[in-house]
């Protein structure tokens, strides 16, 4: 007995691994295993043999179940151990330089014209990147043959050859999500949607993708004059001015009539832009009331409802209030540039905390 329970703590203590601490397990104390075929042997011996020898097998078996259970957990352990020395992680270190990133200012404006509307009670909606013509275009009063389509320079995806249906788009505006925020939410309803859009267009001020981000509010009477108060209040809020004149200047879009493009009083003293006064006007956005063929496409009936919508570039609005020349550059990923006029981390904009410190 006592070689026996020798040899097996002996295994135990040299075994490396769970399975070769259970095949140790099923040879000791497994139903075949060799102390459990010892105590089958205590049938055969006499009452007063059995009486030494009983116990001692019982005793033998509970420390080579306890030396199992011991050297097991110690392999759990040192499984820890190891884990975390190669998963250390100094959190007192400071941040590598390399590491520390900034805040693009396409989001940081972003985030800066939603704390605006959130203000005046506009919710954020969103739309796919992907978009059916029907959501792009027809749903925006904007038929198969309207000159509109060939102008926005869409860029459309491919069908099957066969496939007759008509291809999806890039969006080439935030429009769409007027839909698509209607159809889901009925009327009244007040929401703004930033987002990306596509135009095959290349050059200092424009780029094949960039940043617009829709308004929109139906209720029963709201009319140009709330669209004007809305946007004049976005316009000071924004460039963080007291006074600032807009501009309505009487436009065409399909989907909203009247149609107003908007720009905002401007100076450029030394090449630098200064906003709210001056003799220059720059165009910001592009506005309307809804067609009411665009809110039946919304399920929204246009003899009980009305309203207004809007649709402004981000990046331009980024460009103008961050002094930005070249809008090729914000997608460039040129780290140099983005330290130079990316935010802080955790600068986030609220209209109490200051929008851009
Ligand atoms: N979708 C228009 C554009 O991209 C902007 C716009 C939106 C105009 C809403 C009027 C109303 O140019």
């Amino acid at each position: 007995m006592d070689n026996l329970r020798d040899k097996y703590i002996d295994l135990i203590a040299n075994a490396g691994s769970e399975s070769a601490l259970e095949d140790l397990r099923v040879q000791a104390i497994g139903k075949k295993g060799e102390i459990s075929l010892q105590m089958r042997e205590l049938g055969r011996m006499t009452p007063e043999e059995r009486q030494v020898a009983g116990p001692r097998l019982n005793a033998l078996k509970d420390e080579i179940a306890s030396a199992l259970a011991a050297k097991k957990e110690a392999l759990a352990d040192n499984a820890l151990d190891e884990r975390l020395r190669s998963e250390w992680l100094d959190v007192t270190l400071p941040v590598r330089p390399r590491r520390q990133g900034t805040i693009h200012p396409v989001s940081q404006v972003t985030e800066e014209v939603t704390a605006i509307f959130a203000d005046m009670g506009f919710a954020v909606a969103e739309g796919p990147q992907i978009e059916s013509d029907w959501y792009n275009f027809d749903a925006l009063n904007i038929p198969g043959h309207h000159p509109a389509r060939a102008e926005m320079d869409t860029f459309y995806t491919h069908r099957a050859e066969g496939d007759d249906r008509p291809p999806h788009v890039l969006r080439t505006h935030t429009s769409p999500v007027q839909i698509r925020a209607m159809q889901d939410q009925g009327a009244p309803i007040r929401i703004i949607a930033p987002g990306r859009v596509y135009r095959a267009d290349y050059d200092m001020t424009h780029t094949p993708m960039f940043h617009q981000i829709e308004g929109l509010a139906i209720d029963k009477d709201i009319s140009m004059a709330n669209l004007k108060w809305v946007l004049e209040e976005f316009v000071k809020a924004f460039f963080e001015v007291d006074d600032v004149e807009l501009r309505f200047r009487a436009s065409h879009f399909p989907f909203t009539e009247p149609s107003a493009e908007v720009d905002i009083r401007c100076s450029w003293e030394g090449g630098t832009l200064k906003v709210g006064e001056g003799d220059d006007w720059l165009e910001i956005l592009g506005s309307g009331m809804v067609h009411p063929n665009v809110l039946r496409a919304g399920n929204v009936d246009p003899d009980n409802w009305q309203g207004f919508a809007f649709g402004m570039g981000i990046d331009r609005i980024a460009m103008l209030k961050y002094g930005i020349p070249d809008l090729r550059a914000f997608f460039d990923s040129d780290l140099r540039w983005l330290r130079h006029y990316g935010f802080a981390a955790l600068d986030v904009p609220t209209l109490r905390g200051g929008l851009s410190r």
